[in-house]
């Protein structure tokens, strides 16, 4: 089943309860979403494997440990993932970047697809999905669905909010997924919405409301 890790940090608590007030306007809203990814990926890398190599410092040959293998991809659900991208690159420059375009049917709540490019060696890395929210689950199982076709070495969801209706779907769509959340909050209500929430993480990152 999935490993699902809810952040506990002062930092993000913060940080978070800036990001929800609907006074916090775009500009503000895009750095504490890219904030706030920074701090997520350093959890979400937590347990990536290590290999010695040596090192020779002004003083001595010394053993040290890199990152092994062939490291990660980060792939961002357009267009609310967009706005965790330069996050997570700040701390793995080196990472390939894939794109998945879906968006919601605000009738039928049901994910559209309408891109998807992902790095070329994708079977040798490990797989970060990013999207701020996790309401009914359905962009994020969708998306995954997607990339498992290319058969990557492993992949993470990481979200900022999730609703605990999506952590359910996920976690049974995906079980093999490990699923980082920032905060995991009430309900959704009856138009897909999370409660309490921050609305629609699309529109206050590129100010289309
Ligand atoms: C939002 C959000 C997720 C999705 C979550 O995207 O960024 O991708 O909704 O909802 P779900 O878990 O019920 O699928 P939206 O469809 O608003 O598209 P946008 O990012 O282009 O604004
Ligand atoms: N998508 C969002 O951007 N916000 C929600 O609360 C639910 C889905």
């Amino acid at each position: 089943m999935s490993n699902v890790i809810v952040m506990d940090h002062p930092l993000i608590h913060h940080k978070l309860s800036i990001l929800r007030n609907e006074k916090t306007g775009s500009k503000e809203f895009r750095n504490l979403v890219s904030e706030i990814a920074t701090l997520m990926c350093y959890e979400a890398t937590r347990d990536l494997p290590l290999k010695e190599v040596e090192t020779k410092t002004p003083i001595c040959v010394a053993k040290t440990k890199v990152i092994a293998g062939k490291k990660l991809a980060f792939v961002p659900i357009l267009r609310a993932g967009l706005g965790m991208v330069d996050g997570v690159l700040s701390l793995v420059p080196s990472a390939r970047v894939g794109h998945i375009g879906l968006y919601r049917d605000p009738e039928t709540l049901k994910p559209v697809e309408y891109y998807c490019k992902l790095p070329a060696d994708i079977e040798h890395r490990e797989v970060i999905v990013l999207d701020p929210m996790l309401a009914t689950g359905g962009s994020a199982i969708d998306a995954i669905s997607q990339i498992k076709l290319r058969n990557p070495m492993n992949i993470k969801f990481m979200c900022i909010i999730a609703a605990p209706e999506g952590l359910e779907a996920l976690k049974n769509a995906h079980p093999d997924v490990d699923i980082y959340i920032g905060a995991l909050d009430s309900h959704l209500n009856d138009h897909g919405y999370i409660v309490p929430g921050l609305g629609d993480a699309g529109d206050r990152i590129f100010g289309t409301k």
